[in-house]
This record gives C-alpha cells, structure tokens and sequence, in this order.
C-alpha cells in the first residue's frame, strides 16, 4: 500500500473454513488482479468469525490457513493484515454504532438470514449483539482506510450502501466531507451459485455439497463438477441456471475458447451437458493445481508468513490510527497521545 496517488481498494474475508470458487471468481480474484493499479489492503477478519456460534480451538488456524490459501491464490502479503491486530477497528465501530440507527440493522438480509438459521440449527438459538451489529464493524474496516471502491460479491451491495449511510450521516453531523463513500467493485461473475443447487449461491452455511473447494483434491472437484445440476427437467427457451453457471465457471476460470466453441455448439442446440462438464471440470482443476502448487511452497516456511503478516500489518495499523486520531478530534473525543 501507500502510493498516495493511487486509489485505494479494500476488502476482507472472514476465516470460517475453505474458500470456495464463489469467493474466489467473486471477490478474491478481482483482489489479486487490483493489486498491480490500486493501493490494496485486504484483510482476514476474524472479529467477525466471531459472530456466528464458532469453535475458540479453532478460530486462529482458520485465520493462518486462510491467509496461506490468499497469498497462494496471488494476493501480496504486504497487502494483508488480520483484523484484531488493528484493534482501532473496533474502536471506529464504537463510535459508528452512534451514527447508525438500530432499525437499519434489522433490515440486513445477511441478518435476518443468519440468526434464522442460528434459531432453526441451535438448541439454544442463541442470536449475538454481534452479529446485529456486522455491518458497522464491516463499515469500520471499510473507512478507517478511506477505501475508494470495495470488491465483493454481489451478496455484499446491501452492506456497503449502509456504509455509504453511515458515512453520510458521520460527514453531516461533523460539517464535512471527511470520509469518501465507498463504491462496491463487481466482477463478470458476482454471484456463482451452487453445483447442486443452481437456484442458491454458493456457500459454505448451506452444506458440503453446495460449495467447491478451491483446495479440495482434484478428484472430489471433478466429481462435484460432473454431477452439477443442469436442468431441472422443464422444457424452455432459456438457458437454465445451472448451465449458466456452469459456462460462468468455465469462462472464470480462463478456459475461453472452449467456453465460446461450447455455448456456439449450445445455440445449435447440440450441447451435451456432458461435454461442458468435461470442459469445466478440467479447467478448474487445471488452475486449482496451480494454486495447490504454490501452497505448498508457502506452507513449507510458515515462520517466514507468519512474521510477514505481522509486519504487514503493524503497517496497515499506523494508517488506521491516524483516522482514528482524525476522527476522535472530529466527534469531540479527547485525544491524548500516551
Ligand atoms: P464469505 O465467504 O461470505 O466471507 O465471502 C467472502 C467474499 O466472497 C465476499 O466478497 C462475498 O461477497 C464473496 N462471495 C461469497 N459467496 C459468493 C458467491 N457464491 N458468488 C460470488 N461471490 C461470493
Ligand atoms: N461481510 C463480508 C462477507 O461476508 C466480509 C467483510 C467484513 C468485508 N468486512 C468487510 C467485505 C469489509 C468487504 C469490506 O463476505
């Protein structure tokens, strides 16, 4: 980071287990290909792997392995920081709760779908302040950086409008334009949707079987591919959804030409959906090797990463805790410096 005439870009990713293809071609991809024209903080955010009932043993190697499996997709390590080693986050989350009215919280799909899905699946239902409460925490990490544009999925649109709320009300109510609103970046794929499922999105909440592991063996993703959902039986004039999908996968993930050969062979209407999973399937193995190649180089001095993410993000940190600085002096906070 740090170019200061360079935009700057930032996304996170929480470390609640595999990243799967719809990470990967929705967000995680366009991360590494930001890298080269914008200044670029992304971070692995595990304040909000809290929010949702999780496993304490677990949670810190979750967050190393994701930062393993994100520097061997491509993305810089300089680049990336663990969110709780920059506290300050947490702290502009405080401050933001006071310019965000609980009523907007309520609305958020991400929301309403995860704490009906904690009071189906738990004895207790137990549904935490946290989770409610997300998208502020998201809206800190998102401005503490003064992020000009956010690459995500498009299942995050909602959240970042609620950032730009924020922002808004936080630059009314000081008397100036301090925070930059903050703009969602999309790839041509922000929505991929599950292999056994076309008609939901890709996710690891749903199940096993509704998400592809981007370092799962080669054969269990060719076998997911193979037996993908294509049609649903009915008889139509357009393409059905897991077709779509399947040719948004094969395109994704750079196999070009045999995409156009195989959707011209499709308006011909002689398309064996056989052919195209064959096609897909040796497409996402082929690159999916390649990342599992550079994993296990990375893996093999896992000290060296360990000491890199730290520095990396002490770096990151010194940029946060000058908004902060700015910010207390702007919301009427003292500002001591110890
Ligand atoms: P998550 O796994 O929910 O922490 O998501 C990490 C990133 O991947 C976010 O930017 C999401 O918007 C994106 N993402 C998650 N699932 C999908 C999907 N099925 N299609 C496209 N993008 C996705
Ligand atoms: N909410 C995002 C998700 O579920 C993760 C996230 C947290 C994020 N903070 C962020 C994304 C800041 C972009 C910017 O995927």
């Amino acid at each position: 980071m740090s170019d200061t005439n360079k935009k700057t870009v930032l996304s996170c990713i929480q470390p609640t287990g595999d990243m799967h293809l719809g990470n990967y071609f929705g967000a995680v991809k366009n991360w590494v290909d930001l890298q080269s024209d914008y200044d670029c903080v992304y971070g692995v955010v595990d304040y909000h792997a809290m929010t949702m009932p999780y496993d304490v043993k677990k949670l810190r190697s979750n967050t190393w392995e994701l930062i393993t499996n994100l520097v061997a997709v491509g993305v810089k390590p300089e680049n990336l920081f663990v969110q709780s080693l920059v506290p300050e986050h947490a702290e502009l989350c405080w401050i933001f709760n006071c310019f965000c009215g609980i009523g907007e919280l309520g609305r958020m799909t991400q929301f309403k779908d995860k704490s009906k899905k904690n009071e189906e699946e738990q004895s207790n239902k137990f549904i935490s302040a946290g989770l409610l409460d997300y998208p502020v925490l998201q809206t800190a990490d998102i401005l503490i950086y003064k992020a000009d544009y956010v690459p995500v999925g498009k299942d995050q649109e909602q959240h970042l409008e609620l950032s730009r709320n924020i922002a808004g009300r936080f630059n009314h109510q000081v008397g100036q334009e301090y925070f930059v609103l903050p703009e969602g970046l999309y790839t041509e794929t922000p929505k991929i949707m599950s292999t056994a499922d076309p008609m939901r999105k890709m996710s690891k909440s749903a199940g096993e079987k509704h998400y592809i592991s981007v370092f799962s063996d080669s054969k269990r993703i060719e076998k997911q591919i193979k037996s993908a959902v294509t049609d649903t039986g009915e008889v139509s004039e357009k393409m059905s959804a897991g077709v779509q999908n399947l040719f948004m996968i094969l395109k994704a993930s750079g196999d070009t030409i045999s995409h156009d050969q195989l959707m011209d062979t499709y308006r011909d209407g002689n398309l064996r959906y056989g052919d195209l999973k064959v096609a897909v399937a040796e497409s996402v193995v082929k690159m999916t090797d390649d990342f599992k190649v550079r994993r296990a180089e990375i893996s093999a001095d896992k000290k060296q990463l360990k000491s890199q993410i730290k520095a990396s993000s002490a770096d990151i940190r010194r940029k946060a805790q000058e908004t902060i600085r700015e910010v207390k002096d702007l919301v009427g906070l003292l500002n001591v410096r110890f």
